[in-house]
């Protein structure tokens, strides 16, 4: 069948219903655009939404890293640890900080950090853990956090994908000491770009909402409203990287129905895993036990020897028969810049190396409608009846 435009199921689709249209139109005419009122409100919402004592909404997820890192000091030559099974950002701000990216890899039979792994690549020069909660599937943050306060490290969590997540009832937001969100337009809660830190340790707070905007002290809106003052001190050496009012305006429509789209979500995650588990082809995600999901992403494994077929040709048979996919992620060992620069090389972190190789994320958002499940299920099933090995 030829693919239409309209044929072409999209690997993602962002919710943006009329409620989201008119909380941002109405900032565009309330004449304040730029961080204020609208990004206040986003913070303490989201703040009560996941349990945090903090929030402070900025730029992106990967400002809210960076913020993260520099809150705590990292300073050239310390070493901060990170699973290679991660997107650029989670190692690249610690590159920023002319730091020093640690990758470990994942557990041998799924797509998380592997906490044995960490402790061993801790050295003197250790100062803080990422991990990242990879498809919102949380990490076991229990024996990271022990580790963490074992050897006086920072925890920080990648959250990028998981909100809203928990773990052993908890929301992640509220565990680790810094937890990093992100709003990007593919993410369960999108402000087009934006990202959210939050900590219950009023000092990194403080410290993070000054380094988000220039090391001053008093923001824009405090500025210019009429209770404001004009005089600022410069505190230190800052970034721009705070979040607009449009941003959470739409921010605020979205996390009113955070759980909502996570309920979706999770309805087309337990199609897939009910047909998909039924088919020798295809490994299901395995998830933590006693955590909740937040299914931003449904990654499928290709098992070896199965199929005639590669990953790649399937994924672009998937691509001819009007299904978007992709693929998280490229562990990073495997970059040039991580091979050529840190002295990283293939074959150094097998799981993540065989997951990358078999891993398809498939459509997975809250728009998708049941035919639509039906169509990636059904076609699935069709490539692996017909490449069967
Ligand atoms: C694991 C992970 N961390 C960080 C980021 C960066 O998020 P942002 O685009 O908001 O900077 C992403 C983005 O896809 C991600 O997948």
């Amino acid at each position: 069948m030829p693919v239409t435009q309209t044929s072409f199921l999209p690997f993602h689709r962002a919710l943006i219903e009329d409620d989201d249209v008119e909380s941002v139109v109405q900032v565009l005419r309330s004449g304040w655009l730029t961080t204020g009122a609208q990004a206040k409100r986003f913070e303490s919402e989201f703040a009560r939404f996941v349990g945090a004592s903090n929030a402070i909404a900025v730029s992106s997820c990967t400002a809210a890293l960076h913020l993260a890192l520099a809150a705590i000091r990292l300073r050239e030559d310390d070493e901060v640890i990170l699973p290679t099974m991660t997107f650029s950002s989670t190692g690249q701000v610690v590159l920023y900080c002319n730091a020093r990216p640690v990758l470990v890899d994942c557990e041998p039979d799924s797509f998380q950090l592997d906490p044995a792994a960490v402790e061993r690549a801790i050295t003197p020069r250790t100062r803080a853990i990422i991990a990242v909660h990879f498809a919102g599937n949380p990490a076991d943050l229990d024996p990271l956090l022990d580790i963490a306060r074992r050897h006086n490290l920072t925890l920080v969590e990648d959250a990028a994908h998981a909100l809203p997540a928990g773990y052993k009832g908890r929301r992640i937001g509220a565990i680790g000491d810094i937890t990093c969100f992100s709003f990007y337009a593919t993410k369960t809660l999108t402000t087009g770009e934006g990202g959210m830190v939050a900590t219950e340790s009023p000092e990194l707070a403080d410290r993070v909402r000054i380094l988000s905007l220039h090391g001053i002290s008093k923001n824009a809106y405090t500025r210019y409203s009429a209770t404001g003052t004009w005089r600022y001190e410069i505190l230190e050496v800052g970034y721009k990287y705070n979040m607009t009012d449009m941003q959470a305006a739409l921010g605020l429509t979205q996390l009113a129905k955070c759980d909502l789209m996570r309920e979706k979500r999770e309805h087309i995650a337990k199609r897939y895993t009910e047909a998909l588990s039924a088919l020798d082809a295809y490994e299901t995600p395995r998830v933590t036990p006693d955590t909740q999901h937040a299914w931003h992403l449904y990654v499928i494994k290709v098992r070896p020897g199965r199929l005639t077929i590669s990953r790649d040709a399937l994924i672009e048979e998937l691509k001819q028969r009007g299904i978007g996919t992709s693929v998280h992620f490229i562990p990073l060992h495997t970059h040039p810049y991580y091979r050529q620069n840190l002295g990283y090389r293939i074959g150094q972190f097998p799981n993540a190396e065989r997951h990358f190789e078999a891993a398809i994320s498939l459509p997975l958002f809250p728009g998708m409608t049941e035919e639509e499940t039906d169509r990636v299920i059904e076609t699935l099933r069709d490539l692996a009846a017909e490449h069967r090995r």
